[in-house]
């Protein structure tokens, strides 16, 4: 007889996102005329930049003649988008060999993913609210979770406490859900904290772009000792709008070493065992946002969602609402007016406003009373909905 694996039990019956597309529906159904704004999932609006359109035609034309097409290709990724990451990281002082590069389909897969290296016995620190991808692919493995409190009074940017011993640590920077984004000094407590205690960081910096301040870092290898202490994903999707077209990557220096064995090649024998690689047309797509003319392409793309965060924030500042984000991220943190529970204010905002967003309390404990709202929809509805919001709580607060 087949078993399951039970540790599927232990973990909520959907995912935070599917939930809240599910009330949505059936708030709709009842509500058929209501002219609904999503500010939920970070899913962006804008189209590809078109540079990125002519690259991936391209390579449908490479595919579509005998001396150029392409079968298989390389598990871990084409030299030349690898090399263009290589140039991307060096810009930001970040020397990387090509194949401490992996290509993927996205950083959401990858942070699943990369649990097949680790022992099942080794502890994970998270803060609390987090990103529940993380929760939930360790639950499905049966790993011991440690949550570490992120809260107003540390500006939701936990650090590290000597007496947790933790094996695997998540940071998400600039961070989400709550936007909060790590400063030099703070990461280099977090890798010093690795280093001593022989633990790996798994660093998401999906949200790297949105950083403006040249001081905060944008890569965890900007900070002295992280080659032997970090494993760094990053994605396409919010970059450059790849949420649908998938591309993502990953990078495991040759210096991180753990029980004497090379993290990149345990890593790199479990991509080519059970990864074919991603599309070459979508690595072409991807590898052309690093030309001159696709960094400006897309950068005009992160300003209008940067545009938006402030309309975001404007309407917040003035109805004196704390949060924090928006400034090097795409999403805005906020106590929920009228100090209502995070799904209570997410069903008056729907309610009231025809406005979906995403309720802190479905990123952690530490998220009840929280919320989050994302600047990735369009300027018009953006305004919209703020305009909605302010109406609809605009005296409550
Ligand atoms: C989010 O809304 O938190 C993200 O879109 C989720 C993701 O990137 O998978």
């Amino acid at each position: 007889m087949a078993h399951i694996n039970s540790n599927y039990l232990n973990i909520k019956e959907s995912y935070l996102f599917s939930e809240v597309a599910k009330r949505t529906a059936k708030f709709k159904e009842s509500h058929p005329d209501a002219d609904i704004i999503r500010l939920g999932i970070g899913d962006v609006t804008r189209p590809l930049a078109p540079t990125v359109i002519e690259a991936l035609h391209s390579g449908v034309d490479d595919m579509a003649k005998a001396e150029s097409f392409k079968g298989y290709g390389p598990e871990q990724g084409y030299d030349f988008i690898k090399n263009s990451l290589k140039e991307y990281y060096a810009e930001k002082g970040v020397e990387l060999d090509k194949d401490e590069i992996f290509i993927s389909d996205g950083a959401k897969s990858d942070l699943g993913n990369i649990l097949d290296i680790f022992s099942k016995d080794n502890v994970v620190l998270v803060p609390d609210p987090v990103y529940p991808v993380y929760v939930d692919t360790n639950t499905m493995d049966g790993r011991e979770i440690v949550y570490l409190k992120a809260d107003e009074s540390n500006s939701f940017l936990p650090l590290p406490d000597k007496s947790i011993k933790a094996d695997l640590i998540y940071i998400c920077s600039p961070n989400n859900p709550t936007g909060a984004c790590y400063n030099r000094e703070q990461l280099t407590k977090w890798v010093n904290y690795a280093n001593e205690n022989n633990s790996v960081i798994l660093f998401d910096a999906a949200y790297e772009c949105f950083v403006s301040d040249d001081s905060l870092p944008r890569s965890i290898y900007e900070i002295e000792g992280a080659k032997t202490c970090a494993i760094e994903f990053c994605s396409f999707s919010k970059t450059a709008g790849f949420t649908g077209t998938r591309c993502g990557y990953t990078v495991v220096p040759f210096a991180l070493e753990r029980d004497g064995y090379k993290l990149n090649k345990f890593w790199l024998r479990r991509q080519t065992t059970k990864f074919n690689g991603v599309c070459y047309i979508v690595q072409k797509g991807a590898a052309s946002v690093f030309t001159d003319e696709g960094k400006k392409q897309i950068r005009e793309n992160i300003n209008y969602y940067k545009e938006n965060a402030k309309i975001i924030t404007d309407t917040l500042d003035r109805l004196g609402i704390w949060y924090c984000g928006g400034k090097h991220s795409p999403y805005i943190w906020f106590r929920c007016p009228g100090n209502m529970g995070s799904w209570e204010f997410f069903d008056a905002l729907l309610e009231k406003a025809n406005v979906v967003g995403t309720p802190g309390e479905g990123f952690g404990e530490n998220g009840k009373g929280y919320f989050r709202l994302t600047s990735f929809s369009t300027k018009e509805n953006t305004t919209e909905a703020m305009r909605r919001f302010e109406k609809a709580f605009g005296n409550n607060d």
